[in-house]
């Protein structure tokens, strides 16, 4: 049964810091009537999320109608790369509305081309085609459409099967969710297509083994011929854990896809613009994939997502066959132009790798503290603390959740656990967040940690 928080207030102790500002219970009171009306016309499903009502939101915070202000360690769920309310793309949505241009379904617009344009020359070769798209899980089930049909081509009938990774997420839609690789989410699927194979992600933490042996055996194991490999998808780091695969596997894997004519496909929905300390976080790795998704940070405000790819691949469909209603729609158009412009002229990416080594170094301090942290992941802006039964690697879900409440009553503001069991406590600010609100937040984390550890011995 997944956690819900509670909606019956709760007193916590006063905070007033220069970035933190606690003055009421939480969940507020008078905000009971608009999380209630959630409750009401919304299904479960859209529960599980700490039950404060978001007013505004500026830089690294975010602010309820009521005074409380958090730092955000949650960027909506990793969209505001740029910062929250950045004002250039306030103006740039404003002059698009104005400019009474709010839709054009697939026909041209000029802002559309600008942008292809701009996310096309960011990219290294070969990725120099772009289509847009609304979601990441749409980005997905593209990918897996291009990766099926170059393998018609490539191959034949037989060569559809994609491999991608246990643990990944990839979306809730048909396809990628039978690309993910978390079986819980996927039984409602019932009949899952036998192309769809997962295989270990060569984390060093749960997969130890970490060689690129690991990926030829496991496809022996799941007697999968190579040769019958249409599609490599993996998320260039595992959203769950915040892990990376090993370079030297990547790279290996790179060139078994070129051996194999199998298309390598990274999942960049999280990973893109900057988040990694590198503008795309295929960077780590030293290779390009075929195929690169994304979304989220993209514009770091409005729903938008693209595919970006080889030329031969992204063409392999005639005129009409690859369209959504709402592709490249301008006023979101107009906001990705913006975001992307921050995030460059800002050098975001440097900054997310500044701020990240300083928040990395204090995490592992932590984590060597704590032996209920097993685990300490993530490159930049994006960290995953693994918790874990100590002395085992066993996820510990319900300390996790006690950690992002406690924070959460402290004014550190972060969503609900992720990964194996919800036993990661995931870390994913803006990536304009400053030196000295990482210190403040991480200080509120290892006394959130100190007190769920202390209460979890006491009520042992
Ligand atoms: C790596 C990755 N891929 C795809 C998706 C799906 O994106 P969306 O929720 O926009 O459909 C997500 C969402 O969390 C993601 O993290």
């Amino acid at each position: 049964m997944a956690k819900e928080f509670s909606l019956t207030p709760k007193r916590v102790p006063r905070v007033d810091t220069p970035f933190r500002k606690i003055g009421t219970e939480i969940p507020v009171p008078q905000s009971l009537p608009i999380l209630e009306k959630l409750y009401a016309y919304e299904p479960v499903a859209m529960r599980g999320q700490p039950p404060i009502v978001w007013d505004h939101a500026e830089g690294f915070q975010v602010y309820d109608a009521w005074g409380n202000q958090w730092i955000d360690w949650s960027s909506g769920v990793l969209i505001t790369n740029a910062g929250h309310g950045r004002k250039e793309i306030i103006e740039a949505i404003n002059r698009q509305a104005s400019a009474k241009l709010l839709t054009t379904y697939c026909f041209p617009s000029e802002v559309r081309a600008r942008l292809v344009e701009r996310i096309a020359g960011l990219l290294p070769d070969p990725l120099k085609k772009v289509f847009l798209l609304t979601t990441g899980s749409e980005t997905v089930e593209c990918a897996i459409k291009l990766c099926r049909s170059h393998g018609l081509k490539a191959g034949g009938r037989s060569k559809h099967v994609i491999v991608s990774y246990d643990k990944a997420f990839h979306g809730r839609t048909l396809g990628s969710q039978q690309a993910g690789g978390i079986p819980v989410l996927k039984e409602w699927i019932v009949n899952i297509d036998p192309g769809f194979v997962q295989i270990p992600f060569p984390d060093g933490f749960r997969t130890p083994d970490t060689s690129f042996d690991l990926f030829e055996r496991s496809l022996r194991e799941a007697r999968v011929e190579p040769q019958n490999v249409a599609g490599v998808i993996l998320e260039t780091y595992q959203g769950g854990s915040a892990s990376f695969a090993p370079p030297a596997y990547m790279q290996a894997l790179r060139q078994w896809c070129t051996g194999h004519k199998t298309l390598l496909v990274c999942d960049e929905v999280q990973a893109g613009f900057g988040r990694t300390g590198t503008m795309w976080g295929f960077e780590h790795y030293g290779i390009v994939p075929d195929l690169a998704l994304f979304g989220k940070g993209i514009s770091s405000s409005l729903p938008l997502a693209a595919v970006a790819g080889r030329a031969d691949v992204m063409d392999l469909h005639p005129a009409g066959s690859m369209t959504s209603t709402h592709t490249g729609n301008p006023i979101c158009c107009a906001a990705a132009l913006a975001s992307i412009e921050l995030v460059v002229n800002e050098n975001l990416a440097y900054n997310a790798r500044q701020m990240g080594t300083i928040l990395h170094e204090k995490l592992r301090a932590l984590g060597k503290r704590f032996p209920q942290i097993g685990c300490v992941d993530g490159k930049g802006l994006v960290a995953g603390l693994a918790c874990v039964i100590p002395g085992k690697k066993d996820p510990d879900g319900d300390l996790a959740w006690d950690v992002i409440e406690r924070c959460l009553h402290k004014g550190l503001l972060m969503f609900s656990p992720v990964g194996l069991g919800g036993g990661t406590v995931k870390i994913a600010p803006p990536l304009v967040i400053t030196e000295g609100a990482i210190l403040d937040s991480v200080a509120v984390l290892e006394e959130a940690f100190t007190e769920a550890v202390r209460a979890k011995v006491a009520a042992a």
